[in-house]
């Protein structure tokens, strides 16, 4: 069965051969979507036929977003710890056991009711991709738990039993554990490693030398690095993250000129994550000077109880415009092909023959409408790999 998608006043394709522009941009254009693929983009005018037919009605269209950075596995929420920080209590990651203790003690049944609730939710704003990490378990079998049950929504799962040490080990004891037995149980669910990386203790994450220790016993065993880096502060997360030739860097929002230097040197993506930084009152990451310097920026929720509650792709790309000074077409294209490119995938996150036929449309004119009217619900049909769900 193929669907002819028309009518589209607007497409973004982030094909730069299909359209104008980085974003690839089509006027009056329609796509065909054919066993769950694209099969052909182009103009309305001259759109082959298929099965059946929607019609845009002069809608914008986009592909769906790449949400490459999230810790949906967890139960309980964090709402009197983001009560008292808006009255002026610092985030430091401490909170991060109280969520530990209350995964620990739900059911599998509890955990995936509460992944499936946060995927739709995700789905229903245009996510089509999403990444999932463990880290709320941090014992053996809970991160191979938190991990089998994140795999059963996607692919992308990421293991990060080295979020932070359990306040009743000791570091070194622990790091040894991650790099172990805890690693063995989570690899077969995962395809990711990722380590809190921060100078401090005082937020019970891991230095340079630990996350190097842990990073490298993960691609040992078959799991790719990418790193929680300078978040609450500068930090060695990101020139790290460089050295081991990190899918991404994510937060970023300590730089200096050497970390951007780094970055804009190398594959690893930038991954910015402003709902964080929103959610914690920290400043915003320095994204004008990665862009400028040449560096890769995708944009992700960080969608989790502690510092970034919202799964919503379009209010970060609204954050990304008006904090970040993003343009529109740049925090587009970071939430959606940056977001491929931070997973490393060439089949989401652009609308070019052959790419999965994940397509989002909006009750708008243009993807700069993300930006110009935010916290609106705007995404208003999404096509997840061929399906209008
Ligand atoms: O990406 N920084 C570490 N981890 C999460 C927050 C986890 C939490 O506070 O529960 C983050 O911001
Ligand atoms: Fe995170």
């Amino acid at each position: 069965m193929s669907l002819l998608v028309t009518n589209l006043g607007e497409l973004v394709t982030n094909d730069p051969a299909t359209g104008v522009g980085p974003l690839g941009l089509l006027r009056d254009a329609a796509l065909v979507v054919a066993d769950a693929r694209v099969a052909w983009v182009g103009a309305a005018a001259a759109a082959p036929a298929a099965d059946s037919r929607l019609d845009a009605a002069g809608r914008a269209g986009l592909p769906g977003f790449v949400d490459s950075h999230t810790h949906l596995v967890f139960a309980g929420d964090r709402v009197a710890e983001f009560t008292a920080r808006m009255a002026g209590e610092p985030y430091t990651g401490g909170g991060i056991s109280r969520t530990v203790a209350a995964t620990r003690a739900a059911s599998d049944a509890e955990l995936r009711a509460g992944v499936g609730r946060l995927c739709r939710e995700a789905l229903r704003q245009g996510s089509t991709t999403i990444e999932i990490k463990s880290g709320y378990g941090l014992s053996v079998a809970d991160e191979a738990r938190c991990l089998r049950i994140a795999r059963e929504y996607t692919d992308e799962t990421t293991f990060l039993g080295a979020h932070v040490v359990p306040s009743d080990m000791d570091t070194g004891d622990y790091v040894a554990l991650v790099c172990g037995e805890m690693l063995s149980a989570a690899a077969p669910y995962a395809r990711w490693i990722d380590v809190f990386c921060e100078p401090s203790r005082d937020c019970h994450a891991f230095d340079a030398e630990a996350a190097r220790a842990i990073l490298t016993a993960g691609a040992a065993a078959g799991l790719a690095p990418r790193i929680h880096a300078n978040q609450l502060g500068p930090g060695p997360g990101v020139q790290l993250a460089v050295e081991l030739g990190a899918a991404s860097a994510d937060h970023c929002t300590h730089l200096d000129e050497a970390d951007i230097a780094a970055l804009a040197g190398s594959s690893t993506v930038a991954t910015l994550l402003p709902g964080a930084d929103f959610s914690t009152r920290a400043p915003y990451p320095p994204a004008r000077a990665l862009l400028d310097a040449g560096a890769t920026v995708a944009l992700a929720t960080d969608c989790n109880p502690g510092s970034s509650y919202t799964s919503s792709m379009p209010f970060c790309i609204a954050l990304a415009v008006r904090e970040l000074r993003l343009t529109p077409a740049e925090a587009v294209w970071a939430a959606t092909a940056g977001g491929a490119r931070a997973l490393r995938r060439t089949d989401v996150g652009h609308l070019g023959v052959g790419a999965h036929a994940d397509l989002v449309l909006l009750d708008a004119a243009s993807h700069s409408y993300l930006a110009y009217r935010p916290g609106v619900p705007l995404v208003s049909t999404v096509i997840h790999r061929g399906e209008v769900t």
